[in-house]
């Protein structure tokens, strides 16, 4: 199994990025929680992260053929963008979406996630688990 992780705006500050709301741990350490996770599970993982809308939109064409799987936290994007979850459901690569927080349980403008509708799930509020937790189910429905 081929599994892309795509991360969103701001996620690459992790560790000095609001630490009350996102933790201390840094964005390399989440990328190696992943590939363990990955590698534990026999799974070839690629992370990819950017600040722009347009380099995720392209990562997920580029996913087209090539992965199997999706792990998405598009962060601020989740609550804006329509060409993302185009871009997921033009694909047909079944993707969760993660957020470390929980979203619901914030600022009234995070309720929303367009790209929710493209997904098989949404894990959220689980900080770097939610990341490995999405793997696990992406994996059990893969194999079922
Ligand atoms: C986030 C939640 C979003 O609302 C926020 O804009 C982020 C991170 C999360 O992982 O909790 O950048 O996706």
């Amino acid at each position: 199994m081929k599994l892309l992780v795509l991360n969103g705006p701001n996620l690459n500050l992790l560790g000095m990025r609001e630490p009350e709301i996102y933790g201390h741990e840094t964005y390399a350490a989440l990328c190696e929680k992943i590939r363990a996770h990955a590698a534990a599970c026999g799974v070839e993982v690629e992370i990819f992260q950017s600040n722009h809308e347009g380099a995720l939109v392209d990562r997920i064409q580029e996913a087209c053929g090539v992965f199997d799987a999706i792990v998405i936290n598009p962060a601020a994007y989740t609550h804006t963008s329509i060409a993302i979850p185009d871009a997921l459901k033009a694909v047909r690569i079944p993707a969760v979406e993660v957020h470390l927080s929980d979203p619901a349980r914030r600022e009234a403008f995070r309720r929303v996630s367009y790209v929710r509708s493209a997904c098989v799930a949404t894990i959220a509020g689980h900080g770097f688990d939610g990341y490995t937790e999405a793997m696990d189910l992406l994996c059990r429905m893969l194999k079922s």
